[in-house]
Parts: C-alpha cells; sequence; structure tokens
C-alpha cells in the first residue's frame, strides 16, 4: 500500500480524495497496489466529512512520517508551497502538484532536488488540466525537437471569448456570465490579463526547450480589450479570436508571448470552444500534434494529479522526470517577430485607404455596414517593431489584433 498526504483540501484536493475513491480498484490494479490517503493538510476542519479524521494542520507530521511516500500539494500559490515541496522532496517523498505557480517559478530547481533525492516531482496538472501533455513532452516526444507549442491554456478566457463570439456580448457582460457559472474567479486578473496562461506556457516552454523560461520574460496581453466590435469584423472574416499562449523557434530566435489572436478556419485551435483546452505541437520530426480536452476544473485537473501519483508508484521512486537546466533562455523580442495584423480605424474607406496604404503598404480592407465611421483592414507580414512604427505614423487607431500565422 502507498500511503499519501494531500497539502490542501479546496477545490483540487477534494477532487484528488474523489478520484481516488471513486476509482479505487481500477487505480490499485494500475499502480499495483492500493492509494490510501493518511493525512490532509489544511487550516481548516471539515466536521461531516469523511476526510475529517485525516486532516492534520502541522506539515511536520506529515514530513516526519516514514509511512509518506507522495504528497500531493494542490495548495497553489508560491508560499508556503515551495518551503513544503522542498522539504518532502528532501525528506526523500516523491511531489505531485497542479501548482502553476510554483512550478514555472522554482521548477528547475525542484527538479534537481527530486533528482539528487532519487525521487520525483511531477506536475502533468499543472497545465491544461486533465489533457496530458507535460508527460508527452517528457517522455513521447523526446525524438523530436519542439518548434512550437501554441495553447488555449486558460478555460475561464476561451468561455468569455466564445460566448463573446457566439452571442454578440461585450467582455463585461460575457466576464459576469463566466462568473455566475463558477468558471472565472470573483477576482479574474490572472485568467483575463493573461497571468495564467503565461505561467504554463513558461513551463511548457522550458521542458521543451530544456533552459528556464522565466515568465517574466514573456510578453504578456489579455482579453479585456476585446470588444464585440472586434469579434464582428472576425466573423466576417469567418475567423475566430483566441487567447494564444504560444513560444516558437524561428531560426535561431525563440520568441513566447501570450494575447489574443485572429485564427482561421484552418487552424486546429479554432474549434476549441468553451472551457476547453488545447494544445498544438509542431515537432522536427513528428510535424503536428495537438493534444485537447478538459483544461480546469475540479475533477480534470485532480485526474492529473492521480495519474501522477499512479506513475510514481509504478516507477518505484526512479527519477522519471527530464529536468531543465537553472539557466535562462534568452527569449528574442518580440518586436523582431513577424505577423500580419488586423487593424481597425476611424473614418471612411475611400477617404483614408491612400494614407493607410502609403503607411501601411497593400491592405486587404473590410467594411461593416452596421459598424458607420470606422472600417478594418489586414496588413501584409511585418514585424512588430515596424508594425509600431506605422502606427505611431498613422494616428490612433481603435484596436489592432494580431494574426495567426501557421
Ligand atoms: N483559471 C484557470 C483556467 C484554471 O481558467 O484555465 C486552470 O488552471
Amino acid at each position: 500500500m502507498i500511503q499519501i498526504a494531500v497539502l490542501g483540501y479546496g477545490t483540487v484536493g477534494s477532487g484528488v480524495v474523489e478520484v481516488l475513491n471513486t476509482n479505487k480498484d481500477t487505480i490499485a490494479k494500475k499502480a499495483g497496489e492500493e492509494i490510501q490517503v493518511k493525512y490532509v493538510l489544511d487550516l481548516r476542519d471539515f466536521p461531516g466529512d469523511p476526510i475529517q479524521e485525516k486532516v492534520v494542520h502541522d506539515f511536520e507530521i506529515i514530513v516526519n512520517d516514514p509511512t509518506i511516500r507522495v504528497v500531493a500539494e494542490v495548495m497553489g500559490g508560491v508560499e508556503p508551497a515551495y518551503t513544503f515541496t522542498k522539504r518532502a522532496l528532501l525528506a526523500g517523498k516523491s511531489v505531485c502538484t497542479s501548482n502553476k505557480e510554483l512550478v514555472a517559478r522554482h521548477g528547475a530547481e525542484l527538479l534537481k532536488i527530486a533528482k539528487e533525492n532519487h525521487v520525483n516531482y511531477l506536475f502533468e496538472a499543472s497545465c491544461g488540466g486533465g489533457i496530458p501533455i507535460i508527460r508527452p513532452l517528457n517522455s513521447s516526444l523526446t525524438g523530436d525537437q519542439i518548434d512550437e507549442i501554441t495553447g488555449i491554456l486558460n478555460g475561464t478566457t476561451n468561455y468569455i471569448l466564445t460566448k463573446m463570439i457566439q452571442e454578440g456580448s461585450e467582455f463585461d457582460e460575457a466576464l459576469k456570465e463566466a462568473q455566475e457559472k463558477g468558471y472565472a474567479e470573483r477576482n479574474p486578473e490572472a485568467d483575463v490579463e493573461g497571468h495564467d496562461a503565461c505561467r504554463k506556457i513558461a513551463i511548457l516552454s522550458s521542458l521543451a526547450f530544456g533552459k528556464q523560461v522565466n515568465f517574466e520574460d514573456v510578453y504578456t496581453e489579455g482579453i479585456t480589450k476585446i470588444s464585440a466590435s472586434d469579434i464582428k469584423y472576425a466573423k466576417a472574416m469567418d475567423d475566430s479570436i483566441k487567447l494564444l499562449a504560444s513560444s516558437k523557434r524561428v531560426g535561431d530566435d525563440v520568441y513566447a508571448m501570450v494575447s489574443p489572436v485572429l485564427v482561421g478556419k484552418e487552424d486546429p485551435l479554432f474549434s476549441v470552444n468553451g472551457v476547453f483546452n488545447a494544445i498544438f505541437v509542431h515537432g522536427n520530426m513528428l510535424g503536428d500534434a495537438m493534444f485537447y480536452g478538459s483544461g480546469a476544473g475540479k475533477l480534470p485537473t485532480a485526474s492529473a494529479v492521480v495519474g501522477d501519483i499512479v506513475d510514481e508508484a509504478k516507477s518505484g521512486s526512479r527519477n522519471v522526470m527530464a529536468s531543465w537546466s537553472e539557466e535562462k533562455l534568452d527569449l528574442s523580442d518580440i518586436k523582431t517577430s513577424r505577423k500580419k495584423f488586423f487593424v481597425r480605424v476611424y473614418g471612411e474607406l475611400e477617404k483614408e485607404l491612400e494614407k493607410i496604404e502609403a503607411i501601411f503598404g497593400p491592405v486587404e480592407p473590410i467594411v461593416l455596414e452596421e459598424l458607420a465611421g470606422e472600417f478594418g483592414f489586414v496588413t501584409e507580414e511585418m514585424t512588430e517593431a515596424e508594425f509600431e512604427e506605422k502606427e505611431r505614423k498613422y494616428g490612433t487607431l481603435i484596436s489592432r489584433i494580431r494574426i495567426r500565422n501557421l
């Protein structure tokens, strides 16, 4: 029997206990032995809950108990999760986590400590919820050089954008609905400003490229400025708008960014709607692959944590995770990255087109009858720096959205 401790009895923690109870027998078969929750660490008590007798308030009980082989850290946040994880690894216990903030900030160090102590630090649940993506990058796609990872990595923003596209609603309205349905937090900043997706792409990129990608270095733009009118243009062009988190090798450069992007019907990410997540991967031998599924929520995330616990049980404490170096990967300035842009400007097409083409070069104009006093256009491919320069020359734009180049 494998005895485990669950740190944090919130949404994911209670999900881990539920998954282990619901699928007890099949999990035991796959793990080779029964997995039993011995402790649940939380500041609170849960009278009436069957786990109450397992609740402890002191981490020392867990770290000093030699019968605990695996710790599921599902508390979130950097502290005390960082200290607890480090101490558990140093005490010879493997740690499985859903904590993207911690993995993004201290992943390289914690992987190194795990390796030195012949245990594992596993974090499948940190990116894409229940979608297997860490394990494929770690152990399946190892024959490849990964050239690109582009994902819809945040369920909340994908739900909001999908609502805006399907119902024509404004951002605030769609956000309110997401909050009422429990998809968005009361303080939705981390999701809607792109910080959550930024941490996830930093983790995936570190793993894929083998060096620490600091999330602070990833250019990040959220979806708060996307309006119902932007969506009208997207629909007129048969496109969709998605919050994409992407890292890509282009020659000797590696670019990483999070931003709303227009994606066309031919793009595999086009049809990823609602709270679903998807991660598109391009390998130099593999070509394209896409991983799709439930990217957030109690049970999908808990399922990924339990999958890691089972992996740890099967590995017999052999270190199975590829680590990435603590050396920082120098990302290239996105100002040198090339793409087309969709732009909205005030005025009438006939009057403005000459000036626009003199500055931006040849454009494809789009006029929507329902939006008087403005029009849109798509530029040719150019660098971000060139676009900024042209924007300065032109003057005030209503909005601009990047276009994904496949
Ligand atoms: N807030 C996150 C999301 C939860 O909406 O995707 C999963 O990490």
